[in-house]
């Protein structure tokens, strides 16, 4: 459920008319409801209520100050995979004993950071890196306080870009090695073990590969408890899928009930990581037309939106509804269109053979929908654009939450060496 709706003919967010933002921040931007970020966090933390259950929200989904901090006041915790993220998670009121690093391979500097700021845990994905943790906090003559990410070598059935669980993928350290390495880490006179950690991919829509990962995971507590091992804190990452085009992924509460009949039994704290159930249908991307050309074979939407503000489509082929921000002609008669961006790519293309009023002209506004996630965070300044600004409404408030930058700060990032003055 989102606070995107039509209200007298009219998108709006909440209380804030689409069209009224479009002309006060210019096109395009992102447009995030407060609402709707609140109902998604309360619903998610609510389906752990009775669970020993901290939600730790991965900042990659959308990490602007503005939302974390929402969720923040909401109690969430922090899944930050750089240290630039566990600097973002800081500054916006996250206390460090809810932030957790994850991530494939941490620079020294960012685990002295991170172990300076004494965050709850650092999840360790090698054995490389596991010995460097140990140099590194010896040096500093603290104890870092690990889990380690445990590959299950589980099919998450999403695309292929965005599955991490199978042995295959570059994540975790194979779970049938697990034992090896934690008894290997219990000798390290720098590493405390605090956790076990999964996460098997992003944006499921079934509950089996779950299941079967956290089965696994169960399996791996009880047989490192006969060796001595106690992991207090099962980390079992994000994933929870979003409806884009009409999928009906579990609930909050399956997932939650899942949860309980997997490792419920274990008696450890339990860390989630939800990124795009969070944010994602929380966000849309304003755009406004620029022209329509129709071509031989087709109708070309070009909208002043392109692959570098929204890469999803590109890269992963995702997804996204278009639709008109003015209602009226939405049930009139549609033509079928590909909405394209200005990018000097047939890639810059946000949706083939989609249904949008026959009377569009340029100058009006779409919105694309379900943007909030991987949105914003992922955009670039290709083609020399500047990065989109965002926007937060609340009821019938709204704030810009990132400026839109000058093409002239971006080139003078440049330096010129001065041979070619
Ligand atoms: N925890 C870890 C360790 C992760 O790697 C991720 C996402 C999450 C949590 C959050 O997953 P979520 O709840 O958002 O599914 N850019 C891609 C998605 C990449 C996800 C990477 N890891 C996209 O636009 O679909």
């Amino acid at each position: 459920m989102n606070h995107f709706e039509y209200i007298d003919g009219v998108l709006s967010a909440e209380g804030v008319s689409i069209p009224e933002l479009a002309e006060k921040v210019g096109t395009p931007f992102y447009c995030y409801s407060t609402a709707t970020l609140e109902r998604h966090y309360k619903v998610y933390a609510g389906a752990f209520d009775g669970l020993d259950a901290t939600v730790c929200y991965a900042l990659k989904a959308n990490s602007n100050q503005a939302v974390i901090k929402t969720l923040a006041k909401l109690g969430a915790g922090a899944d930050v995979v750089s240290v630039g993220e566990m600097r973002r998670a800081l500054q916006a009121g996250i206390a460090p004993s809810k932030i957790i690093f994850s991530g494939v391979g941490k620079a020294d500097a960012e685990m002295r950071e991170a172990l300076d700021a004494d965050i709850a845990q650092i999840n360790v994905e090698s054995i490389p890196e596991l010995v460097e943790l140990n140099r590194v906090a010896l040096d500093m003559g603290k104890k870092a306080r690990i889990a380690l990410r445990i590959n299950p070598h589980v099919d998450a059935k999403t695309h292929e870009k965005i599955a991490t669980g199978k042995a295959e993928n570059k994540f975790g350290i194979d779970w049938t090695r697990a034992i090896e390495v934690y008894r290997d880490a219990a000798q390290m006179d720098g590493i405390e073990i605090t956790g076990i950690a999964m996460h098997i991919g992003s944006q499921l829509t079934d509950l089996t590969p779950f299941r079967e990962a956290f089965t696994r995971l169960a399996g791996l507590v009880e047989e490192l408890r006969t060796h001595g091992i106690e992991v207090k804190n099962l980390d079992l990452g994000g994933g929870l899928g979003i409806a884009y085009q009409g999928e009906t992924p579990p609930l909050p509460a399956a997932y939650g009930q899942m949860v309980r009949e997997t490792v419920g039994h274990l008696g450890c704290h339990i860390t989630l990581e939800p990124g795009r159930l969070i944010v994602g249908n929380a966000g849309i991307l304003v755009s406004r037309v620029m022209y329509i050309k129709d071509g031989e074979a087709k109708r070309f939407v070009i909208l002043d939106a392109a692959m570098n503000d929204l890469i999803r489509p590109t890269l992963y082929n995702a997804y996204h509804e278009i639709i008109a921000v003015d209602e009226a002609g939405v049930d009139d008669k549609m033509a079928t269109v590909d909405v394209v961006g200005p990018v000097c790519e047939t890639g810059d293309t946000f949706g083939k053979d989609r249904k949008l009023p026959d009377n569009l002209q340029p100058g009006d506004l779409v919105a694309i929908c379900s943007a909030g996630a991987y949105g914003a965070v992922m955009s670039s300044t290709y083609n020399t654009r500047a990065l989109t600004p965002e926007v937060l409404v609340s009821g019938d408030k709204f704030a810009i939450i990132r400026e839109r930058p000058s093409i002239d700060d971006l080139i003078a990032l440049d330096k010129v060496p001065g041979w070619l003055d």
